[in-house]
């Protein structure tokens, strides 16, 4: 007799075997390298904060009011009336930051095992276009609360459309929906934050793992473990993901959520940099504040915006700029030229060029959190902010330089030889 269970799962895939079969491709089947190590976790954990992001947004959205007279209050009327409203709003403004950080750590990742070279490009392309749609989402999530922050941050970001030749002006106004920031605009950034975008990630997030399930995943020694099969075709080196990366994943999930639960319950506000104090201050339309800056995940880009200097009085260089930093990662695949994948294998330039490249892009991250007249406290060190813009110049060259010099640097780079099997 079989258990009632067994019965149920029988009944359902004798009706819906597809169920089943795209369970063991995907989970039990599915073979993985078995050497992933500590990087491996973060693809997992970006799933799981996309998850806590959607649940703590639905409830967010019951009491929340997408309307410029209210927006400021209804906030505030979760964080003090609604019961447990505290805890959601804190969860999705920390899981906010939380998403750029896994995502990050992510990407660091395949520049690493080079996860973007031959044949995963696919995987990488919609990786990048899940980033520009993540800045997206938190760009327009940020104008909701309506605080003094929201409202400014949002009309620096949208003016920059507004410095586009020709149509800029045009644009500007059409992305607003009106001559400034307004109601208007909040309504429709409600709309793209609640479902437009958030469709488009997890349409995005499905072809990626499928584009990454249909070549394999890479690993640490950037080998292809499918080169090497038993007898009925299972990769020498990979292990079924399902259980033993499950239990893997399960583990680093744990971990995240007691640092991100220190965060919400200790330190939601994170020093100011993942709430921004000025956003405890209801949007004001007449009153500019003193210091605008944007959330530490856009400061690498609003750093390079600043440092290009303008032409003709026009900051379309600058923006420019900021766009190509972002647009310039969908060309990785094919400017390295490098015949290893794997940082374990390549040689003293791509070592040096990733190192400075990390480096810059930290810089040029702490550099856009300072006020923009004066580079704050790093300024003051350097002994002027006219040195810290030098350093932005030279930070946003060196962004620049590590994609533009990859086909020259990675062509002449040396290597050592690959194994051929997974080093343990
Ligand atoms: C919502 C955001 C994202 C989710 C949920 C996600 C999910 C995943 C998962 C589950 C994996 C397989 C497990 C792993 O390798 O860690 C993976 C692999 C990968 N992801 Fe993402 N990802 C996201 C964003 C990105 C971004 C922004 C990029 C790059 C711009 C990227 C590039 C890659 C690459 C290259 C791989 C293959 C890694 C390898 O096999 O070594 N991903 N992703």
């Amino acid at each position: 007799m079989a258990s009632p269970i067994t019965a149920l799962v029988e009944w359902f895939d004798s009706r819906m075997p597809t169920v089943g079969e795209e369970y063991r491709k995907h989970m039990s089947e599915y073979y993985a390298p078995k050497n992933f190590n500590f990087w491996y976790y973060f693809g997992a954990l970006s799933i799981l904060v996309l998850v806590i992001q959607i649940v703590s947004g639905i409830f967010l959205t019951m009491n929340y009011k997408p309307d410029a007279a209210q927006a400021f209050g209804s906030v505030e009327y979760i964080m003090r009336d609604v019961p447990g409203g505290w805890l959601i709003r804190y969860i999705h403004s920390t899981g906010a930051s939380a998403f750029f950080v896994v995502v990050y750590l992510h990407m660091f990742r395949a520049l690493l095992y080079g996860s973007f070279k031959k044949p995963r490009e696919l995987v990488w392309i919609f990786g990048v276009m899940i980033y520009l749609c993540l800045m997206a989402e938190a760009f327009m999530g940020y104008l909701l609360p309506w605080g003094q922050m929201s409202y400014w941050g949002a009309q620096v970001i949208v003016n920059l459309f507004g410095a586009v030749p020709l149509i800029g002006p045009d644009l500007a106004v059409w992305i607003r929906g009106d001559y400034v920031v307004s109601d208007a605009t909040l309504n429709r950034f409600f709309a793209l934050h609640v479902i437009a975008i958030p469709l488009v990630l997890l349409g995005l997030v499905v072809a990626h793992i499928l584009a990454l399930h249909d070549v394999g995943s890479n690993n640490p020694d950037g080998i292809e473990i499918k080169k090497h099969k038993d007898a009925n075709g299972r990769p020498l080196d990979g292990i079924p993901f399902h259980p033993y990366y499950t239990v893997k994943d399960i583990a680093g999930a744990i971990v995240f959520l007691a640092v991100f639960s220190i965060v919400v319950f200790f330190m939601p506000e994170m020093g100011g940099y993942f709430l921004e104090y000025n956003n405890f201050v209801p949007a004001d339309p007449l009153q500019t504040p003193a210091h605008i800056a944007p959330v530490w995940y856009f400061t690498p880009y609003y750093s390079i915006l600043r440092a290009v200097p303008p032409l003709f009085g026009s900051q379309f260089p600058g923006v420019m700029a900021m766009g190509l930093a972002t647009l310039i990662l969908f060309f990785l695949p094919w400017l390295d030229r490098s015949p290893v994948k794997s940082i374990r294998y390549r040689g003293a330039y791509y070592k040096t060029a990733l190192s400075l490249f990390i480096v810059a892009f930290l810089i040029l991250g702490y550099l856009g959190v300072e006020p923009t007249n004066v580079w704050g406290r790093f300024g003051d060190w350097l002994g002027g902010a006219e040195r810290a813009t030098v350093v932005s110049r030279i930070c946003t060259v060196i962004y620049f330089g590590f994609f533009i010099l990859m086909p020259w640097y990675t062509a002449r780079d040396t290597h050592k030889p690959e194994p051929s099997r997974v080093t343990a």
